[in-house]
């Protein structure tokens, strides 16, 4: 069973918070991952494996800067691992499924659904690069593709903050399920954006269950005089509801419980 997936580049800032219950909230422990030779790894995945699995104690993995290609898995029973890079993009896919996630001033690279699944995530003050027209010769890219499947699946992507940039066209995401759920709030956007802002994918004509949304966005991207009509407007207690990390993933308050942030 996997938890988190996802591909690893280079490049900046890094946070990546798991999921857990119980924790006295102290890193226990610290790998360094360094492609140089000089830490206990060279190979982030080879860090999280050495992790027992049922792990009590949180262990911070820290990863140097560096080039690191590698398709990353955490599997669901070790569930107090900490990622911290120096240095850390993801570039092309991240797959963000399963489970609530909180991503922090991370910088993140891609073309085609570079964000997608079902996860139930917030991204505050994340940086979307988006190479659209460099990997596929004009052709259109989509940050996301969620994948919210009925009313009751809790999931969706919520950006905060952050700024969107690159080469496009770029769409904001395409309905990669019927509910597809997706917020840019207060997201400074390029003018890469396309006009209409989203695509319904397979789903046109049932646009009516898809919750796209954006609110005080900013930059020449984020002019909705001609987004699709089926954008919604959000009511002020579901915007409430998405924007808050205590109300859309923090249930039980896992958040607080994780270990202070390494330097
Ligand atoms: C965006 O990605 C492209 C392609 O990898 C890269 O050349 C460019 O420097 C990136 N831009 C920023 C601001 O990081
Ligand atoms: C938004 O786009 C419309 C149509 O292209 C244009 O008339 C309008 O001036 C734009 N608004 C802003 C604030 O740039």
């Amino acid at each position: 069973m996997q938890f988190f997936n996802f591909f690893l580049n280079s490049s900046l800032l890094v946070l990546v918070l798991s999921m857990s219950t119980k924790t006295d909230g102290q890193v226990r422990k610290t790998i360094i991952v360094d492609q140089s030779g000089h830490g206990s790894f060279t190979t982030i995945q080879n860090a999280i494996d050495s992790v027992p699995s049922n792990n009590e104690a949180w262990t911070l993995i820290h990863v140097k800067a560096g080039i690191y290609n590698e398709k990353v898995t955490i599997p669901r029973d070790k569930p107090r691992i900490l990622l911290q890079g120096e240095s850390y993009s993801v570039q092309d896919t991240l797959t963000d499924s399963e489970g609530r996630h909180y991503f922090e001033n991370c910088y993140i690279e891609g073309a085609v659904d570079f964000i997608w699944g079902n996860g139930r995530s917030i991204y505050q003050g994340c940086n979307l690069n988006v190479t659209a027209s460099a990997q596929r010769s004009g052709m259109a890219a989509y940050i996301t593709a969620q994948a919210r499947d009925s009313v009751v699946d809790h999931s969706g992507f919520v950006f905060k903050e952050g700024w969107i940039f690159g080469t496009g066209p770029a769409y904001l995401g395409r309905a990669y399920k019927p509910y597809a759920r997706v917020l840019f709030y207060r997201t400074r956007m390029s003018g890469i954006i396309v006009p209409q802002g989203w695509s319904a994918w397979n789903y046109v004509k049932k646009e009516n269950s898809i919750v796209y949304a954006e609110v005080d966005c900013t930059g020449a991207g984020a002019n909705k005089s001609k987004r699709v009509a089926w954008e919604k407007k959000l009511s002020s207690k579901d915007l409430s509801y998405l924007l808050d990390i205590n109300t859309f993933i923090n249930n039980g308050g896992w958040i607080q419980r994780q270990p202070k942030r390494g330097s």
